[in-house]
């Protein structure tokens, strides 16, 4: 693409922070002060590269909608779309010649979809874990019956459940869905494993890759292969491309049978009043104007990655996790969620309380006395959170009754620190001199907590966002000057 040959375009580790859009920008502080923000909420979403940027405004004057129009503009552009879905299908090592790239809007999106089209049967079952995002979770609820297999007390998945789940359902079990690694702990399946049991008992595997694609690399492995994953998503917005695109691998073959879930313009190839016949895919998935600047922007961070290479960006990400939690390790006061050590197969989160004080407390010191952006909660993981904190089902019945009479001030939860591929041990080093603090009861500022969400203000902290960013300006009702306003 043309953006990758103009301009700088990161080729080490070292060039991928100054390429990240925003790295230096100041945020305000309880005390009046700025500090550039430290950006340890990655797991969330990333801030984008400058590449990447670059690629779209390059693009952009090229820019047209894709497919079916005849001007030099939309060929251009159709060619830039297809040649992303093709750089996502080389990114996981898919064959092209069987499988399909489909974008979608994001990772939760393309689970639907492959939920919505499988065509489960009333006694088809999912076997999923308690570990999952909902979003790897719930859509499949909707269709089949599912099982979630458990963790060990350490909190990694039980294999040993795993396994004997899909014996117990072998012949019904159709499919088993699991994260490429979790959000919560950041611990890596072994999918490949997994898809190898999966195979043997005639069902399939969809890895949710939402929180590994940024982070390792990712080898589907030949179709024929044993360990082969049949289907694998990400979302572009956690991998340095946050405009609005999801891809969705899997065998063109699922995709060409039967109705696509989403149905209108774009999807069919001959409409009567009566019939419609499905165009192929990925078209036939991808309903109505797709989001090309989404996926030339999704390719273009890939490009970036691949160029840095994945095995570099994972050896970083590790060695700043052995620091993390070497750091974490001389303050009393804190607890870690998941494994502290063997790190090897887990991706960059740390995930942690300090005792005594509430996650959400936590956070906003980190926030309005740091400048440090985390998360805290149960991160859209709440079976998996909860037995990590080890709360009861008692506990949890009350809690839940607490949450519907309109009272979140007491939801259980942690705090999540996540690094991205341009994080450095002076960002680790903030979180952890800002902990100590909080564990001393240092911070400075006076903190309510809102009861209907749970979270913490401080007092006199109200800062006017349009003096950061000035949308609402953009809004305003326009002021015309000069000659035509006097006519
Ligand atoms: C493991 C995992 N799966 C799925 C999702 C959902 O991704 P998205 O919000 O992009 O649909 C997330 C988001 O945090 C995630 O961490």
């Amino acid at each position: 693409m043309h953006a990758l040959r103009t301009g700088h375009i990161p080729s080490t580790l070292s060039d991928l922070r100054p390429d990240i859009v925003g790295i230096d920008t100041p945020v305000p502080l309880l005390d009046g002060s700025e500090r550039p923000y430290i950006f340890l909420d990655n797991a969330a979403s990333t801030p984008s590269f400058n590449t990447v940027l670059r690629c779209i405004q390059d693009f952009l004057p090229w820019y047209s909608g894709v497919h079916r129009g005849t001007g030099f503009k939309s060929l251009l552009s159709t060619a830039a779309f297809d040649g992303a879905h093709e750089a996502v299908l080389r990114f996981v090592n898919a064959d092209p010649s069987t499988n399909t790239c489909v974008f979608t809007k994001n990772t939760t999106e393309c689970v639907n979809k492959v939920a919505n089209r499988w065509g489960f049967r009333p006694d088809d079952v999912v076997i999923t874990s308690v570990m999952e995002h909902h979003s790897n979770d719930l859509p499949w609820r909707k269709h089949a019956e599912v099982i979630h297999v458990g963790i060990t007390r350490e909190g990694h998945l039980d294999l040993t459940a795993l396994r004997a789940a899909l014996r117990r359902h072998a012949g019904r079990v159709k499919l088993v869905a699991v994260s490429g690694a979790s959000n919560i702990t950041g611990l890596c399946f072994p999918i490949h494993d997994i898809a190898r049991w999966a195979h043997e008992v005639g069902a399939r595997i969809f890895v949710d890759a939402a929180q590994l694609a940024p982070h390792r690399a990712i080898d589907l492995l030949p179709d024929g292969d044993p360990g082969h994953l049949d289907f694998l998503s990400f979302s572009a917005h956690k991998m340095y491309a946050p405009f609005g695109t999801g891809a969705l691998v899997g065998p063109t073959a699922f995709f060409e049978q039967g109705a696509p879930d989403a149905v209108g313009g774009g999807v069919v190839d001959v409409v009567t009043l009566e019939n419609a016949v499905w165009n192929h895919p990925p078209h036939k998935e991808e309903a109505g104007s797709p989001n090309v600047i989404g996926g030339v922007a999704l390719a273009a961070a890939i490009a970036v990655l691949q160029r840095v290479g994945m095995d570099a960006i994972a050896a970083h990400e590790h060695e700043l996790l052995e620091y993390a939690y070497e750091r974490l390790r001389t303050l009393n006061g804190v607890v870690c969620y998941g494994p502290v050590e063997n790190l090897a197969e887990k991706v960059g989160v740390v995930t942690l309380n300090v005792e005594g004080v509430h996650h959400a407390l936590t956070a906003a010191i980190l926030s309005l006395e740091g400048g440090i952006g985390v998360r805290n909660g149960c991160f859209c993981a709440h079976p998996y959170v909860k037995q990590l904190l080890g709360v009861s089902a008692d506990d949890d019945r009350r809690l839940t009754a607490e949450v519907l009479s309109g009272n979140k001030s007491n939801m259980p939860g942690m705090v999540r620190a996540s690094f991205g591929c341009y994080s450095t041990k002076d960002d680790v080093d903030a979180l952890v001199d800002m902990l100590g603090r909080i564990v001393k009861k240092e911070y400075r500022g006076t903190y309510v907590q809102n009861r209907a969400s749970g979270a913490f203000a401080a007092e006199g902290f109200s800062p006017r966002y349009s003096r950061y960013f000035a949308f609402a300006d953009l809004m305003a009702p326009s002021v015309h000057h000069g000659a035509s306003e006097a006519s």
